[in-house]
């Protein structure tokens, strides 16, 4: 379909979804799909679970953020069930601002916007309609129409709680346009839309001095009190503050601790009462959802005020720090370079990876229970077999202390750091190597770092230098052996020949002479060695082997160079070693011979077909590599 169809299909599909009525018609609808009728709150919750929610191990995975937001699922489930899950079910907490709390660069911002724009898809859908008062300019739910005195009958024939008072404009044009008859008031379906300033508002501190609190709450319209008389009819007012128009759904309040004080105080009866005050009105129900967010040094000046109090303990404070798994981190980097003007450069495998490991470093705290060092840590964290460790250890070291991952290096500083060092090097391609060098430059020139934080990352980016070392040297040899899972499995077939013929006192075959001969002790030694197996274990060693190997042929099972965790490090180490010297001759040769040439260039092809390198990238790790085993 081409893109101008597409476009009449979705002009027509609004006009499908478009819906006007009188108040009547409306309750109709709400009878028959009482859905509509739902608060802000409640609204936003069947958003978040409506996007699908796992559980596993005790925990919520709620969806909604899926591919956007990584490695804060606890966080996450804190917010839903402590915030949106009572909210939803009209406690007082939905009264309340949400303050979400936590580090720069944490993810704040993008959790709010992904609620917003979420929340603007989700009234497109029949689950998520909401319905309004037709041409009031705060969209004010039509069931406020109801008198107070009726509402509990409302209740009882229909199972819906009414709260909050027909505003001041609504009441006057309920009186002047229709009588009073509130059957008769027109209503419409609304869809959010924070451009139209629809259900989704945002306000953010300004200049105090020039920052009136009409941007909040609205403001007089001085040209129209000749028409209408006085300031105080409400014709004459403009419900367009952030307040305002954010009824029916969401407003964020950023960098809320910034804000002047009157505003917030505004903001008291808002959070007690769930009503706001606008010009001389009576008070004004306001059905949205209050997020404000700051970071933690602004929240305890905040606290430590003590003129504070009365707003603060009507706050709910949801902590978000840093993400604290490797593997979750690179996916934000891939994500946040996806996304910038550099998303077309390469960036060699394990890069992103070594940033990532330098930053999770600088996040985690030191144990003092638990004598564990952070990089065992770090790998426990990001779900990989720690020996030593259970799964109970993760949580207890987590529960340890409660602000870890408050602070340490932000997923901005290193796109930037890497940004730059794409600029710097000119050509583009990125490896590891440069990622970690720009990251010290920019530590050296980073006035807000403290000496002592300085001495403290600098040596993470060694740590992470080591840890891509390991790797750099494991992807060189794996690429220099064709077909590595081939040889590994042909050394394991020999091995596991000759451990046979051992065990059972036989000979072994020799294909190349035809003769009967002893199992080949030296072979066997040599791949047990790699694992530190003494003369005395051996016997012990290889008989388990192959009671391993009888108990998988019970099950039916085939026994492979995967099958046995010890025995494939072993075979795995004695390639390795094997190649060596081959790999170290290759690579650091200054003047190659042809062999060597061809070679080298096989494993450039290697690298580059299989392993996601190009040119420029293979032949720099193959460089690096050559060097380190020259040490
Ligand atoms: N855990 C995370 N998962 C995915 N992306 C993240 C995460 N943390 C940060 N980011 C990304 O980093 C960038 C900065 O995050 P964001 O602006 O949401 O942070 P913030 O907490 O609002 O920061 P600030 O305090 O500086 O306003 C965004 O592009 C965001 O997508
Ligand atoms: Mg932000």
């Amino acid at each position: 379909m081409n893109f101008l169809d597409k476009l009449k299909q979705f002009r027509d599909y609004e006009e499908k979804l478009k819906w006007e009525g009188t108040f009547a018609d409306y309750l109709e609808l709400v009878k028959q799909n009482p859905v509509i009728a739902q608060s802000a709150h409640s609204r936003i919750y069947q958003m978040i679970v409506s996007a699908g929610v796992t559980e596993k191990d005790g925990h919520k995975y709620y969806h909604f953020f899926d591919g956007q937001i990584y490695g804060l699922e606890e966080a996450i489930e804190r917010l839903v069930e402590e915030y949106f899950h009572p909210a939803a079910k009209r406690l007082d907490v939905k009264k309340r601002i949400l303050l979400l709390m936590g580090p720069v660069s944490g993810g704040k911002s993008t959790i709010v916007t992904l609620l917003k724009r979420g929340l603007e898809n989700y009234s497109w859908t029949d689950e998520g309609a909401i319905y309004a008062i037709k041409g009031c300019p705060m969209h004010e739910d039509p069931l406020h129409l109801i008198p107070t005195h009726l509402r509990e009958d409302f209740f009882q024939e229909t199972g819906i709680r009414v709260e909050g008072n027909l505003s001041p404009l609504n009441a006057m044009r309920l009186e002047k346009d229709y009588d009073g008859k509130i059957e008769k008031v027109p209503v419409e379906r609304i869809f959010l839309s924070e451009d139209k300033r629809v259900g989704i508002g945002t306000f953010s501190p300004s200049d105090p001095k020039s920052q009136d609190i009409a941007d909040l709450t609205g403001s007089i319209d001085f040209s129209t009190i000749a028409e209408f008389g006085s300031e105080s009819d409400p014709r004459a007012y403009r419900f367009d503050g952030e307040l305002n128009k954010a009824n029916r759904g969401l407003m964020e309040f950023q960098e809320m601790l910034k804000c002047d004080e009157k505003f917030l105080w505004h903001l008291l009866s808002l959070t007690q009462e769930g009503n706001f005050k606008a010009g001389r009105f009576a008070l004004i129900s306001a059905d949205e959802l209050i997020v404000a967010h700051t970071n933690e040094t602004e929240y305890r000046t905040f606290i430590s005020n003590k003129k504070n109090e009365a707003l603060h303990s009507r706050m709910i404070v949801m902590p978000v720090p840093y993400n604290l798994r490797v593997s979750d981190e690179e996916k934000i980097y891939q994500k946040l370079i996806s996304e910038s003007d550099v998303a077309d450069v390469h960036v060699a495998p394990h890069a992103l990876r070594t940033a990532a490991v330098f930053s999770i470093l600088t996040r985690l705290k030191e144990s003092k229970s638990r004598g564990i060092d952070l990089v065992k840590k770090m790998r426990l964290y990001d779900g990989e077999i720690v020996e030593g460790y259970h799964a109970a250890d993760i949580k207890e070291l987590r529960n340890e202390f409660s602000d870890e991952g408050m602070g340490g290096i932000d997923p901005r500083y290193v796109i930037n750091r890497i940004s730059s060092a794409i600029i710097k090097k000119g050509v583009p391609s990125i490896n590891a190597l440069d990622i970690l060098r720009s990251i010290k430059e920019g530590l050296d020139q980073h006035p807000s770092i403290s000496e002592e934080d300085r001495e403290r990352f600098t040596g993470f980016i060694a740590t992470a230098r080591r840890e891509y070392d390991e790797m750099a040297k494991r992807e060189v040899q794996k690429a220099f052996v064709y077909s590595f899972e081939e040889s590994a499995k042909t050394l394991m077939d020999n091995y596991l020949d000759n451990v046979e013929a051992y065990c059972n006192s036989n000979k072994i075959f020799d294909p190349i002479t035809g003769d009967e001969v002893d199992p080949d002790e030296k072979l066997m030694r040599s791949i047990e060695e790699q694992i530190g197996i003494s003369e005395n274990a051996k016997k012990a060693f290889r008989e388990e082997i192959l009671i391993r190997i009888s108990a998988y042929a019970r099950k039916g099972k085939r026994f492979n160079y995967q099958s046995h965790e010890r025995l494939r490090e072993a075979i795995q180490k004695k390639l390795f070693a094997d190649l060596k010297d081959v790999v170290k001759i290759t690579t650091s040769s200054k003047t190659p011979d042809e062999t060597q040439l061809k070679r080298i260039n096989e494993v450039i092809t290697r690298l580059v077909d299989e392993y996601g390198y190009n040119s420029t990238s293979a032949n720099e790790l193959l460089r690096y590599v050559g060097s380190l085993l020259n040490r």
